[in-house]
């Protein structure tokens, strides 16, 4: 059947890690599989990183943290998401890692301990300036010091999230590191046993060392891509993700004649049409055509026209591709490669909304050193 396939190569996410490791040296690398492992497939990821010795993973939602736990996976994992009354005894049950997002999460796990003596553990997250999810950063200390008289609360971690560290521009990133740098400082002084501290993400771990701490959480530098064009790319990665499409028939089309929607392309010479099979619903995005192309046995070729719903085309020239072939969309596939973050860069969007709406009829396929 034909299908756009997103090969999924493990053993380029193992060395992508274990090259993040060896960069943050004495800090735990966590890893982000939150969103389907951005694409990627969450519990196989999460299997392969466990093989690897990963013990302490990230998601967003408790049901992604309980489906990991249904797989086998058994380190410790952190949720990002704000949690609710009824998910306590859930978290509990599955020794999950919850994060306290705001005071009231605080009065939430007193009731619930007292009521049944048990807690999950915790991280408390502060909002140092991405006026996201956390504590706000002039109320730590009061709520440090209400968690010093409440050890019931099984307090792990302490946590922050950068807004701006892939840019170029550090000053906004410091000034957030600053912040929870203070909030460190003032948790040791009030003698809380916190056992990690964390605010790097990728764009840290490339441009911003001193903001390491204990832990790192590391998503789309694992997967293989860089956050921005302005990280440094001081650690080399391999791209995780191939994503590929087949061609599912080819037409000669006479110069000047339209391809696809609003027939704002034609071809300049008469030209072999691979009309593909893939289209946005599947994640190819829709705007990568007016400087988009593809690649096909080690050449590239140029998407003529606009992406369609589920099908999109490509100008082979002179060359008539094979109907049943292959053409990369992004990724490498051994002969060809096309780095998502310049598809990214072109259509003015981020790597992270390409690779994690790779969907629709995309079957994953899984390949270790070559062999699936
Ligand atoms: C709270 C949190 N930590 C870490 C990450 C990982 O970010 P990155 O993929 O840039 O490494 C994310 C991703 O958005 C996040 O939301």
């Amino acid at each position: 059947m034909y299908r756009p396939i997103a090969e999924i190569h493990l053993d380029r996410l193992i060395r992508n890690y274990r090259k993040i490791q060896n960069y943050v040296e004495d800090a735990l690398v966590l890893p982000v599989i939150k969103a389907n492992a951005y694409g990627h497939g969450l519990v196989r990821v999460a299997k392969a990183l466990q093989e690897e010795g990963v013990t302490f993973f990230s998601v967003f939602t408790l049901g992604s943290a309980i489906k990991l736990r249904e797989n086998g996976i058994s380190g410790n994992i952190l949720i990002f998401s704000r949690f609710t009354k009824d998910l306590l005894q859930l978290a509990v049950e599955f020794d999950i890692t919850l994060s306290i997002a705001c005071k009231d999460d605080i009065q939430l796990l007193i009731d619930f301990i007292q009521k049944t003596e048990k807690c999950p553990k915790v991280h408390l997250k502060v909002d140092t300036g991405m006026s996201r999810l956390g504590i706000d950063y002039d109320e730590v200390q009061t709520i440090l010091e209400q968690l010093k008289v409440h050890p019931e609360i099984h307090l792990e971690g302490i946590y922050s999230h950068f807004a701006t560290a892939d840019e170029g521009d550090p000053s906004y990133a410091e000034l957030q590191l600053r912040r929870f740098s203070e909030v460190v400082k003032l948790s040791k002084q009030l003698g809380l046993p916190i056992k990690y501290y964390h605010i790097a993400n990728s764009g840290a771990v490339l441009n911003l060392p001193e903001s390491f701490f204990n832990l790192v959480r590391v998503g789309m530098l694992m997967y293989g891509a860089y956050p921005s064009d302005e990280t440094s790319e001081c650690i080399e990665v391999e791209p995780v993700m191939s994503f590929k499409a087949p061609i599912v028939l080819v037409r000669h089309v006479k110069a000047g004649i339209p391809v696809s929607y609003g027939s704002v392309y034609a071809p300049d010479s008469d030209s072999y049409i691979g009309v593909v099979q893939a289209g946005f619903v599947d994640g190819v995005p829709r705007n990568w055509f007016e400087r988009g192309y593809v690649g096909y046995q080690g050449k590239t070729y140029k998407i003529a026209g606009r992406i369609c719903m589920d099908q999109f085309m490509a100008n082979f020239g002179d060359e008539k591709p094979q109907i049943g072939d292959d053409v990369l969309i992004f990724g490498d596939d051994g002969t060809n490669r096309i780095p998502i973050e310049v598809i990214a860069s072109d259509i003015n969007l981020t790597p992270y909304v390409l690779m994690s709406t790779i969907g629709g009829r995309t079957e994953r396929v899984y390949i270790n050193n070559g062999e699936c």
